[in-house]
């Protein structure tokens, strides 16, 4: 355990260490307590409508999303379709994107009668918090967020006004329903720590005797970040990622196109052989099988029998999956009614909490 934390803290960077750890201490006091009291926690977390979901998805949060529901937390995912326009200038796709998220989250055992699906444009009082939250940072805040500067030079683009204060709109996205668990990858752990700032100061200068806003712990998860096909990060701009929605076909394929290399004795060894243990990596995941016995199975099979392998028991875990959701996408109607019964619930909670805001802030003139 202590060693994991020494490669994410390296991988993070020192300035993020300390905080890191911290982070990772209440994500995981946290849990212990949610274990025994799951109906005493609101979990938000979300997902930006950029693309389809993947095999990296699944098994970084939706399988942890689903967890949390079926364990009777009360559970709330935002579509994050608002943060898509932060760092590229089209929305070409959108409504395709929006559309089979709910898709694929349904499909992964998501109840959208137990846990609320809604998009930010759909919900305006969540938006208006953006404004009094604003007014609770300084620009050099801002500007010091990591996951912000990198995404900027990533997009090649000047920094935008939205950019730049997006994280400001996440801490809109978790404290509009009042969420006090936030599960998220360690590149959002910037935004939860920015949410927590301005929960305490709104509470603080606005709301002493009645605080509004509780301070949201993040939840990391354990499970191993899966590599894509090629060993790097899965991404779906590199086109190594096993998309949940593909045919058993396509999934072929890309196996097959992925590099090995010329040692015909598979063993697991993501150091010097990062290609080859993605591959392991991956069908350890969907089996549930340590990735080291696979290797030795396979033995002098050579990249071919690996990606036999992989290809097998990627499609057949992904089978159940891939049926649910297309039974899902012949009826779009009801896809759509799912998302407008969500966004109708986060309105209602939203216009509360933008009330009692107006409130703290003695802005209600007009009752
Ligand atoms: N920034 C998150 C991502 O890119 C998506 C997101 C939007 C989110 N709003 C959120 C995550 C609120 C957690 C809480 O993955």
């Amino acid at each position: 355990m202590a060693e994991a934390h020494e490669a994410r803290l390296t991988a993070a960077g020192n300035e993020m260490s300390a905080s890191f750890l911290a982070a990772k201490k209440r994500s995981d006091e946290t849990l212990a307590k949610l274990e025994e009291n799951p109906g005493k926690f609101t979990m938000l977390t979300g997902d930006r409508p950029t693309g389809r979901l993947h095999l990296g998805h699944f098994f970084g949060s939706i399988k942890e999303r689903v967890a949390m529901q079926n364990r009777g937390v009360n559970t709330n995912i935002i579509i994050a379709d608002y943060q898509v326009i932060t760092d590229r200038d089209t929305t070409e796709h959108i409504d395709d994107n929006v559309l089979n998220l709910v898709i694929d989250y349904m499909a992964a055992g998501i109840d959208p009668e137990r846990t609320m699906i809604f998009t930010h444009s759909a919900i305006p009082a969540e938006n208006q918090l953006m404004l009094p939250f604003l007014s609770l940072v300084t620009e050099a805040e801002l500007h010091r967020n990591p996951t912000v500067k990198s995404e900027m030079e990533s997009s090649g683009h000047a920094l935008t006004g939205l950019l730049l204060t997006y994280p400001v709109h996440q801490a809109c996205d978790i404290l509009f329903c009042k969420a006090n668990v936030v599960p998220i990858g360690k590149d959002n752990l910037p935004h939860v720590e920015i949410t927590r700032t301005i929960a305490r100061r709104f509470n603080e200068r606005y709301a002493k005797k009645n605080p509004i806003f509780p301070e949201p712990a993040a939840i990391l998860s354990d499970a191993p970040e899966i590599p894509g096909l090629d060993g790097r990060k899965m991404s779906k701009s590199y086109g190594n990622s096993i998309m949940l929605g593909a045919t058993a076909e396509e999934t072929a394929k890309l196996i097959k196109k992925s590099p090995t290399d010329s040692d015909r004795n598979i063993t697991f060894d993501p150091e010097n052989r990062p290609q080859v243990a993605a591959l392991l990596t991956t069908a350890g995941l969907v089996t549930g099988r340590d990735p080291a016995e696979i290797a030795e199975e396979i033995g002098n099979g050579g990249g071919g029998a690996l990606k036999a392998y992989v290809t097998e028991s990627v499609n057949e875990f992904l089978a159940p999956h891939r049926e649910r959701r297309e039974e899902l996408a012949k009826d779009m109607d009801t896809i759509r009614d799912i998302l407008h019964d969500g966004n109708r619930r986060a309105n209602a909670i939203a216009n509360e909490t933008l009330d009692q805001v107006r409130e703290a802030m003695g802005m209600r003139y007009d009752r």
